[in-house]
């Protein structure tokens, strides 16, 4: 599988020192990311028996060296509580939500515990502000606007209040990159 990272980045000269993913689903960024970077972190609220059970990770994940996996850990929490002071260059790559295609057809409404994306901004944008080289990444972005009105004005807001210059990119189902 390859990292949905590889749509927008060239992951050869994948030019950040440290990941952090929020949703580790089936591992699919650590495992193709890990070599690029110096290390990686993923926030993941399943347990990790939850997700054994879902290839590819089941018994033949091997985790690589230099990632840490923060299982049975929610998303804006677990970013809160990451000490990022060596971190260097990060990206921040934010998929931790759950199904978005046709979730209003499927009677799911918007709960910001379900769908973190503006929380999780807010954590990010507060904690690395004076920070220049970072990059957040936000997967699902359009079609997350799309289905929860409540959940766009929410990013808006965010998006405003910390002045960033953005850019949205429309392939798959649309990325939020905002370059610090
Ligand atoms: C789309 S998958 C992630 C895919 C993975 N990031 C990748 O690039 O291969 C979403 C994952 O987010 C997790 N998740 C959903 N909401 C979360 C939250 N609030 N905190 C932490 N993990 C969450 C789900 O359990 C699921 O494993």
């Amino acid at each position: 599988m390859t990292s949905n990272i590889t749509y927008v980045f060239d992951k050869e000269s994948f030019p950040f020192d440290t990941i952090v993913e929020t949703g580790f689903g089936r591992g699919d960024t650590i495992i193709d990311m890990s070599p690029h970077v110096d290390r990686i972190i993923t926030i993941e609220m399943n347990s990790e028996s939850v997700l054994q059970m879902l290839p590819p990770i089941g018994v033949n994940f091997v985790q690589p060296p230099n990632s840490t996996i923060l299982w049975g850990t929610h998303s804006p929490d677990g970013l809160q509580s990451l000490d990022c002071s060596g971190f260097g260059r990060t990206m921040w790559w934010l998929d931790a939500h759950g199904g978005v295609s046709n979730a209003v057809d499927r009677g799911i409404e918007y709960d910001s515990k379900r769908y973190p994306l503006a929380d999780e901004l807010e954590v990010v944008l507060k904690n690395r502000s004076g920070v220049s080289s970072d990059c957040i990444l936000c997967d699902d972005y359009l079609m997350l606007r799309e289905t929860f009105p409540l959940l766009a004005s929410a990013v808006d807001k965010c998006l405003d209040k910390y002045d960033v210059v953005y850019e949205v990119l429309d392939v798959k189902k649309g990325y939020l990159k905002i370059n610090l």
